[in-house]
């Protein structure tokens, strides 16, 4: 027997998502705006989340100006019923979507004996279950289709953490894991799930945070740790949306359940070295 590569796909780089139906649950910011911009480039009909309606206005303008189909919609990813109904919307309009990417991720950070109740249900509920329920409204039609991608967006807490992580790290666990479970539900049927656990990214959450610092001394610190915690330079947002990439398009088609760490190598060091 032998391989023939006669058949092989050639593939157009620049219009790897062409013509997909995505919906990024938040980016307004960050990761998620990066990811949007991205697929929007490559050719995606993109529908993005937010909470906040000047921060939605903007992001969505910004994707408009790549491809004026581009949707917005309101949503609180700590409501179950906002995300069903942004979902449902979605089902309406266009039969769901070809790619989900879940984004939306808060932390909380505390000694762990001290969360409350309502704190661990806030961060499960945005973290992790309203990532599963939009996955579940949009999975009978990918089922329909025998067709569809989910990219969960977990982090490198979800394998290696620190103190007052507990609750982030916990629900990011889930993620993994709860990506490889539905993965093989769905690994015949078409529909490839997998994450990314990115390290630490100069996003704007992270550069924000550095804003704050007033005291000279503590954002030198704090700049050094950034810049000291992996062996490679620290990451930007496109690193993240660039690995997105690979997994919502056809360059995976043999990939599910994985989760990818893209960390600048900041989890092969031992002892911080
Ligand atoms: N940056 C990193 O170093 C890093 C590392 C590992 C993993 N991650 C993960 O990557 C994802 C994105 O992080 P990021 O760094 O881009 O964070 P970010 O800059 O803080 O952005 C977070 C985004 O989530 C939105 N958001 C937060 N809570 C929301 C809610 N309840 N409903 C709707 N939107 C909500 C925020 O919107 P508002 O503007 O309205 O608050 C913001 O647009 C998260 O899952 C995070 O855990 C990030």
């Amino acid at each position: 027997m032998s391989v023939s590569y006669e058949t092989q796909q050639m593939r157009d780089h620049n219009t790897l998502l062409s013509g997909k139906r995505v919906f990024v649950t938040t980016a307004t910011q960050g990761l998620g705006q990066a990811i949007a911009v991205l697929f929007a480039q490559q050719g995606a009909h993109v529908v993005i989340g937010g909470r906040k309606p000047d921060k939605l206005k903007k992001a969505l303008s910004q994707l408009q100006a790549i491809d004026p189909h581009s949707e917005g919609y309101l949503v609180d990813f700590t409501k179950g019923k906002e995300v069903e109904a942004v979902c449902n919307t979605l089902l309406e309009k266009q039969d769901g979507v070809d790619i989900l990417v879940n984004v939306v991720g808060v932390n909380n950070q505390k000694v762990s004996h001290t969360y409350t109740d309502d704190e661990m249900y806030s961060m499960f509920e945005s973290n992790f279950f309203n990532a599963f329920r939009a996955a579940r409204s949009f999975i009978p039609a990918m089922l329909e289709r025998g067709k569809g991608v989910i990219v969960n967006i977990s982090s490198l807490h979800a394998i290696e953490t620190m103190p007052n992580y507990f609750m982030y790290a916990s629900t990011k666990g889930a993620m993994n894991a709860g990506t490889r479970a539905m993965a093989l539900d769905y690994a015949d049927k078409g529909i490839r799930v997998n994450a990314i656990c990115p390290g630490l990214i100069l996003s704007d959450f992270v550069v924000g945070y550095m804003d704050t610092l007033t005291d000279e001394y503590e954002k030198n610190a704090y700049r050094d740790m950034l810049y000291k915690m992996q062996p490679m330079k620290p990451g930007v947002s496109q690193d993240i949306a660039e690995a997105a990439l690979f997994l919502a398009s056809d360059l995976s088609s043999y990939i599910t359940g994985q989760t990818l760490v893209v960390d600048g190598g900041a989890s092969i060091k031992a002892h911080g070295v």
